[in-house]
């Protein structure tokens, strides 16, 4: 009997590593015939550590199972798939899970993560077998077909980047994956590195191919030691595979890789400073011209995609281009895997068509809050993505539709707010975390953050309430279009976005009476 137990990290942080351990030595005890598997996580974190049982009808889970609940579980027949108060009941049947549409998260939590054979059993490899024999230039039409947008924030159309590398000139070009997922509430990167990291890695050779890259980084933060841990291995089981290497499955295509660590700043997730930092020096942004499309790491031509671009471009290989178009509205095509967190009930990864609401996310898949008090906020895009009031709660998950609200959707990660969150705390935050992360090359950011952070300050204090919020808002619109990159330049979403929907809470501390 095959038990399935996650590793991973957010399982492990609420006791997976023990109860695996536990649940070995209680197989051994007991003299069972079974054995524990660590898969990724489905994503449903307030179930986890969650336990599933391969059945003949298909796996059962258990969650959250806690080590003393083992005994029980056992008398209860788990491996037959028991009933117990714990069991969830078939797995594919959980309502969170049976209304996703998951396509890059396909494997993720069904097989073990560094099994190459469970890899292949499930449908993986195949869209590098049907690229290898592909001219560059068809693959690139493909993926600008099926309207694969970048999933790290921007937007950018994925084709279109890959045929600017693809054209450009150079002796030598480079896929970059961009793994520093820094947004705050967001996780997909890392659920995907560590739940299937071959599906990541099949889908750089393929845009090695795609772009004449002969050469591929995943530049990945040190926050991560499981993902790092998993993605190192699973580089070299495809290596010795033959997967990776001087012959990508016997074709004549080339294509190796190697893990990079950085050191933990978040605007080493921008682009070009994510370069800097990859060829050894302090992260600062670089201007742009010239894109890294055209000189980019080494000053080379250069791909640099987010995680979830570069894995979902393999079942768009596989399914073909009009499949993954399928999915979507407007031009938002495919899914997106949407990261629920916050203070809410039911949080997780929930990987959707393009097109649901940010209401029917809210109160519908996440259950509302956790606290049981009604919503107030939900900042949509992490620490620099707008807040949403209810509102705005029919705004569907759309590029467009977002911006059309002054919102983005950038790595879609939603942080959910309950009536006690202060709007004007979370302003000041804004500018606090700007200050912080600032990598001080322009003015706008570097030096407004801080004011920006004096001026709260001082709307709290009830100083000149009125001219300091016509003073922020100045400030706001100088950082916007005078700052160098998005930290700076998009701090102003949570700003403005909290004094337009929420100028209640701009104003002094109540005073102290009696
Ligand atoms: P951008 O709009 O400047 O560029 C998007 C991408 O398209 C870049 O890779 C750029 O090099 C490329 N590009 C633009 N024009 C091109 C052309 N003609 N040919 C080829 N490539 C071209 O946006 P940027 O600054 O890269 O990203 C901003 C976004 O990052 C924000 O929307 C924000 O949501 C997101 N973000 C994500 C974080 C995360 O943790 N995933 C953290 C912070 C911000
Ligand atoms: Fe650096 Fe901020 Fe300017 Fe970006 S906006 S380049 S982080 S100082």
């Amino acid at each position: 009997v095959k038990i399935y137990i996650p590793g991973d990290s957010g399982a492990v942080a609420v006791g997976a590593d023990r109860l695996a351990l536990r649940m070995a030595e209680t197989i051994k005890a007991r003299d069972l015939d079974a054995v524990v598997i660590r898969n990724g996580s489905r994503g449903m974190y307030w179930l986890e550590p969650m336990v599933e049982i391969e059945t003949s009808q298909g796996r059962v889970a258990y969650g959250p199972v806690k080590p003393s609940d083992l005994n029980s579980l056992l008398d209860a027949g788990l491996l037959e798939g028991g009933d117990h108060p714990l069991c969830l009941g078939a797995t594919e049947n959980i309502p969170y899970l049976k209304r996703q549409t998951r396509l890059t998260f396909a494997r993720c939590g069904i097989t073990d993560p560094l099994s190459l054979e469970d890899y292949r059993a499930n449908g993986g490899l195949v869209g590098l077998t049907n690229a290898v024999v592909l001219a560059p230039e068809a693959i690139v039409a493909q993926v600008t077909e099926s309207g694969l947008r970048g999933r790290g924030g921007a937007g950018f159309p994925t084709g279109i980047k890959w045929k600017t590398v693809l054209e450009a000139q150079g002796p030598q070009k480079y896929i970059i994956c961009n793994a520093d997922e820094g947004d705050s509430g967001t996780f997909a990167d890392r659920m995907i590195m560590e739940g299937d990291p071959f599906v990541l890695i099949e889908g750089m050779i393929i845009a090695g191919i795609a772009t004449g890259a002969t050469k591929g980084y995943v530049y990945l933060r040190s926050e991560y030691p499981h993902a790092i841990r998993v993605m190192n291995r699973a580089v070299e089981i495809l290596r010795q595979a033959g997967v990776l290497g001087i012959s990508v499955l016997g074709s004549s295509h080339a294509f190796d890789m190697e893990i990079r660590v950085g050191a933990g700043a978040y605007v080493c997730g921008e682009e070009t400073a994510l370069l800097e930092s990859l060829e050894g020096r302090r992260g600062v942004v670089r201007a742009k011209p010239p894109l890294p499309a055209h000189k980019g790491f080494l000053a080379r031509p250069t791909v640099v995609n987010n995680v979830i671009s570069l894995a979902s471009v393999p079942i768009i290989m596989d399914k073909g281009a009009a499949y993954y178009r399928d999915f979507g509205m407007g031009r938002s095509r495919g899914t997106i895997p949407i990261q629920i967190a916050g203070n809410v009930k039911h949080g997780g990864l929930f990987e959707a068509a393009f097109g649901m609401t940010l209401g029917e996310l809210v109160d519908d898949i996440a259950g509302g809050t956790a606290s049981g008090r009604p919503v107030k906020a939900v900042q949509v895009g992490g620490p620099l993505g707008a807040y949403f009031p209810r509102a705005l709660f029919d705004t569907p998950f759309d590029y467009e539709a977002f911006a059309g609200k002054d919102g983005l959707i950038g790595h879609a990660g939603i942080v959910v707010f309950d009536d006690s969150a202060d709007m004007l705390k979370q302003a000041r935050f804004a500018f606090e975390f700007c200050a912080i992360e600032s990598c001080g090359k322009c003015t706008p950011c570097r030096i407004g953050s801080t004011r920006g952070v004096e001026v709260v300050d001082s709307i709290r204090a009830g100083i000149e309430t009125e001219s300091q919020i016509n003073l922020m808002t100045d400030l706001c619109n100088t950082m916007k279009f005078g700052s160098l990159c998005a930290l700076g330049g998009f701090t102003p979403y949570p700003v403005m976005s909290a004094l337009t929907h929420f100028p209640e809470d701009f104003r002094p501390a109540p005073k102290m009476t009696g």
